[in-house]
């Protein structure tokens, strides 16, 4: 196939794991005869301090021209943030546009700790049991993030509102993606809801077991967020499947599956929209470890690998990415941040795991 992919590696660790990630696009373009054409665009913090928004007009443009996007994580330390004003911040002012542009409802973030890693764990190892193997999706365009935002000072009281709607379209379709992930990956779908308090979660679990209907085969459970949060560290493989959430408890939950599995340099992820869709790492720029080639690339090249199956339609490509990442670990290797207990000479730098991940792919 031949296809344009707009590069924006963002701050902090962006550029060095990206250079990783594009290494293994590299490996898999030439091995599969595909042609990619990859333009880089500034995007997050750094382009606002270059040229006064961190979303410019010209990025916004190479994304439109392109057919898959891969976005670096943004953002600086956070006395660098106060430097810029809230509207140009990365978050809301680059990452949300971005989202919206494209209406990435689908936001895929699978957390995987097969049992032969369950030393990367901060849990026993008996906890992880058989491996952990869950696909989080999580609503993404809806719900409290893009909610009207209000700050009354006017009055003597002051205060502050989110407001959260989610419509019945909203709810629909995302409940679809993961539906229909489970059929096809023949497991549970688990639905995440806060019903006892929140009227969009009653909203919600009405949408997503109508949903269910269409689905027999699958087996569907509803779960309270709080009681989800327990028991994703009491037993995690209880939730092995579909998960399905909100923008907000997504956002949380997905933060700490990322702890239970050991590092948030261990989630990558895929936001999907109903034409376009783009890949980034479920974690931040790491500005505290950025330069000094240590940082995991692992969740930026799984996004490479989401990319292929989730927006280019080429699982066995995405397989060939998914089984080098895991047989790095399982010759032994490991990285910075997952090195306890590991011998210094199995610790692999940003750039070295990455061509290790290359080596594998061209056999
Ligand atoms: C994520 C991030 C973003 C979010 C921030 C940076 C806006 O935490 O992708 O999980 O909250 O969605
Ligand atoms: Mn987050």
């Amino acid at each position: 196939m031949q296809k344009t992919i707009a590069i924006l590696e963002g701050d902090g660790i962006g550029p060095e794991i990206m250079r990783e990630a594009i290494k293994v696009l590299r490996a898999v373009e030439t091995k599969y005869d595909h042609q990619f054409t990859l333009n880089h665009a500034p995007f997050g913090a750094g382009a606002y301090f270059a040229e006064g928004s961190p979303f410019p007009e010209q990025t916004k443009k190479v994304c439109d021209e392109a057919d898959v996007i891969m976005k670096g994580p943004v953002g600086l330390a956070v006395e660098k943030m106060n430097d810029i004003p809230q509207e140009h911040r990365p978050e809301v002012g680059a990452i949300l546009p971005l989202r919206k542009r494209y209406d990435t409802f689908a936001n895929y973030r699978p957390v995987r700790l097969p049992k032969s890693l369950a030393g990367f764990s901060p849990l026993k190892e008996e906890m992880i049991g058989d491996g952990i193997d869950i696909l989080m999706i999580r609503e993404l365009v809806g719900g409290i993030y893009f909610g009207k935002k209000t700050e009354g000072t006017a009055t003597a009281l002051k205060y502050a509102e989110d407001e959260c709607i989610y419509t019945e379209d909203q709810v629909r379709r995302v409940a679809v993606v993961a539906f229909e992930e489970a059929r096809k990956g023949k497991t549970q779908m688990v639905n995440i809801h806060k019903a006892n308090v929140l009227a969009t979660s009653r909203f919600w679990n009405v949408i997503v077991e109508d949903v269910a209907k269409q689905y027999p085969d699958v087996p569907y459970q509803s779960v309270l967020v709080d009681n989800a949060a327990y028991q994703l560290v009491i037993n995690p493989s209880m939730f092995n499947g579909v998960v399905l959430l909100e923008n907000m408890m997504g956002d949380i939950l997905t933060d700490q599956a990322g702890g239970v599995i050991g590092s948030l340099g261990l989630m990558p992820s895929a936001c999907i929209g109903p034409e376009k869709g783009y890949v980034e790492p479920a974690h931040g720029s790491a500005p505290d470890i950025a330069g000094q080639n240590i940082a995991n690339p692992y969740s930026m090249i799984g996004s490479v690998a989401l990319m292929f199956d989730k927006c280019l339609d080429s699982p066995k490509e995405a397989q060939e990415i998914w089984d080098a990442l895991f047989a790095v670990f399982e010759k032994g290797y490991t990285t910075s941040e997952l090195s306890a207990g590991y011998a210094e000479d199995k610790v692999l730098s940003t750039s070295a795991f990455g061509d290790m991940v290359v080596e594998i792919i061209q056999g």
